[in-house]
This record gives C-alpha cells, sequence and structure tokens, in this order.
C-alpha cells in the first residue's frame, strides 16, 4: 500500500501534492511505454515523444492548479511564471532515450527551487522540495529541505563506504556534441579505481540512487537544472554531497556536477584535479597493442 500519507511527514508542504502529480504522469508514461511510441529528433540526436510532450503538459497543468502561484520551468518548452517566487524545475521524462528502445529505466522528475526577491536570473535560490517517480519500479522518491528524504515513505541514507575502491558509481554521457566530452577518460579512470561505473541513462535515477546508498557517487558533465534540481535536494537530505567537479559551491546551471555520500568526496575530488591536471591516469593497452598481444598468445 502507498499513498500521500505514506510518502510525506504531516509537516511536509508540496510534496503530497507533487507526489500525486509525478505518479499520475508516471502512470501516462508507463501505458504509453507499454503501447510503444515513436521516436522524434530535436536537433540530431536528441530523442523526443510525444510521451515527453504529454508528460510536461500533464504536469504543467497539475502544478498551475496545485501551485498557482508558482513557477515552472520545463525540459519541453515550459516557461511559466518565472519570476515567481517558487520555481518548478520539471523533467517529465528522464531517460528518453531508455524510454525509446524500451529499456524500463526512466523517470518523471520534480524539483521546487525557492528565490529570495530580488535574486538575479543567474543567481540560485534554495532547492526546498523534491519529487522523482519511477513508475516501472512503482519507487517514489521525497524530500523536503530538513525532512530528511524518503523511498516509498521510508528513510533513506546515503551508504557508508568509505573510499572509491568499495564503491559503485554512475555517470552519463550527453548525446549532443558527444565528440567533445572528455567524460570517457573518467569512465575509464573511475571504473579502474571503483567496483564498477554504472551508465544506466537516467541522471535523476542516478541521482536519488546516491541518496539511497545503491550507489556511492554519480558525476555527469552538461545536465540542466531540470535534471538535477530534485536529485540533489534528495542526496544532500540523505546525508551526501553536491558539488563542482572541484569541491565547490554546486550551482544549477555549474555544467558539472558530482554528487557522493561525503565520505569519499575528497578523493573523487582529487581524481578530477589530478585528471584535468593530465596526472595520474592507470594505463591499459591500447586496442593495436591488445591485439598484438593476442596475436603473440595464438602464435603460441
Ligand atoms: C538525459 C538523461 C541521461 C543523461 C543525459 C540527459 P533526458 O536526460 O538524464 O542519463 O546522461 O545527459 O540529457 O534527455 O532523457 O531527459
Ligand atoms: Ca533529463
Ligand atoms: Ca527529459
Amino acid at each position: 500500500m502507498s499513498g500521500p500519507e505514506q510518502e510525506a511527514t504531516p509537516e511536509w508542504v508540496w510534496v503530497p501534492k507533487a507526489a500525486g502529480i509525478a505518479r499520475e504522469a508516471g502512470a501516462r508514461l508507463r501505458e504509453f511505454f507499454a503501447q510503444g511510441v515513436e521516436t522524434e529528433y530535436k536537433g540530431d540526436v536528441d530523442l523526443v515523444t510525444v510521451a515527453d510532450r504529454t508528460s510536461e503538459k500533464l504536469i504543467r497543468s497539475r502544478l498551475a492548479e496545485a501551485f498557482p502561484e508558482h513557477g515552472v520551468y520545463g525540459e519541453e518548452g515550459t516557461r511559466d511564471r518565472l519570476d515567481a517566487e517558487f520555481r518548478w524545475y520539471v523533467d517529465p521524462l528522464d531517460g528518453t532515450t531508455n524510454f525509446a528502445h524500451g529499456f524500463p529505466h526512466f523517470c518523471v522528475s520534480l524539483g521546487l527551487e525557492k528565490r529570495a526577491a530580488g535574486l538575479n536570473s543567474n543567481q540560485d535560490g534554495t532547492l526546498v522540495a523534491a519529487v522523482v517517480y519511477d513508475p516501472m519500479r512503482d519507487e517514489l522518491f521525497t524530500a523536503e529541505r530538513g525532512q530528511g528524504a524518503r523511498l516509498n515513505g521510508k528513510p533513506i541514507h546515503v551508504a557508508r563506504t568509505p573510499d572509491l575502491a568499495e564503491s559503485l558509481v554512475a555517470t552519463g554521457f550527453p548525446s549532443r556534441k558527444r565528440h567533445q566530452s572528455p567524460n570517457v577518460h573518467f569512465y575509464q579512470e573511475f571504473t579502474l579505481r571503483s567496483h564498477g561505473v554504472r551508465r544506466a541513462g537516467s541522471a535523476a535515477l542516478d541521482l536519488v540512487y546516491v541518496a539511497a546508498g545503491r550507489l556511492e557517487a554519480f558525476w555527469e558533465f552538461n545536465l540542466n537544472p531540470w535534471d538535477t534540481a530534485a536529485g540533489i535536494l534528495l542526496v544532500e537530505e540523505a546525508g551526501g554531497r553536491v558539488t563542482d567537479f572541484a569541491g565547490g559551491h554546486f550551482r544549477l546551471d555549474s555544467r558539472e556536477i558530482l554528487a557522493s555520500n561525503g565520505l569519499i568526496h575528497a578523493e573523487l575530488v582529487g581524481i578530477f584535479d589530478a585528471m584535468f591536471a593530465g596526472r595520474d591516469l592507470a594505463p591499459i593497452p591500447t586496442p593495436q597493442e591488445f591485439a598484438a598481444l593476442r596475436a603473440a598468445r595464438k602464435a603460441g
């Protein structure tokens, strides 16, 4: 049994209604997923489907009913009341590439920011509420600032693993401008130094998996506020840490995010620092070197 009463403490202000909205949008995604949808392209390689648009439309109208004063900033183009004190960052379907291929790992992500009067458009407010819903597993991740983080109503906490060598970590790659991303080098290095790197295709789920202690850390280049807003608050409320790659203050437009259980954060920042300076890369054979070794082995 689950329902709003199981998903939030009585003091929670925004999560009860937002959770209902995320569940409703998630149910629509599940229907689209079952029936299959046609994929279109936004630009060269960025996929979008009728499910992304329908979900955003639904969330936009439900948020307007539930919180008429609040602003909404959605991936599929919603820009409502951006001068409001509160602003929802909406990813109506995080994991579109998975969704389009029938890979059942995607979610709805709603993050609420409180913006003090007088903030410039390039300044962040405070993240105050978060809801991430995975409709395929019926998992609802919720948080409000100062109230802790929950999964289907039960408190969650980041993992207590003290070092990278014993950690499972995650990353993601952009669909656009992949030739300009250095991330595969970081993927390689973290693979060599940890229990492994998952690349599951939903940044919002990656973040909430850090919050739930299923992953020790997550990093990615070039995410947008709708990918990260909810997950960041969930990580922080679950006892973890979120910064840029240098360990500095994270901003919603930082274009780099490093989230962890806190305990391994300094070690991760050290690796980013060393790699950006061109130091400490563990050697692995090139395909050519490997082919030569393989040929030598075959020859006896
Ligand atoms: C994407 C996913 C993916 C990440 C990409 C995002 P979308 O969001 O979060 O995991 O690697 O950078 O753009 O397009 O599926 O909403
Ligand atoms: Ca996304
Ligand atoms: Ca999306």
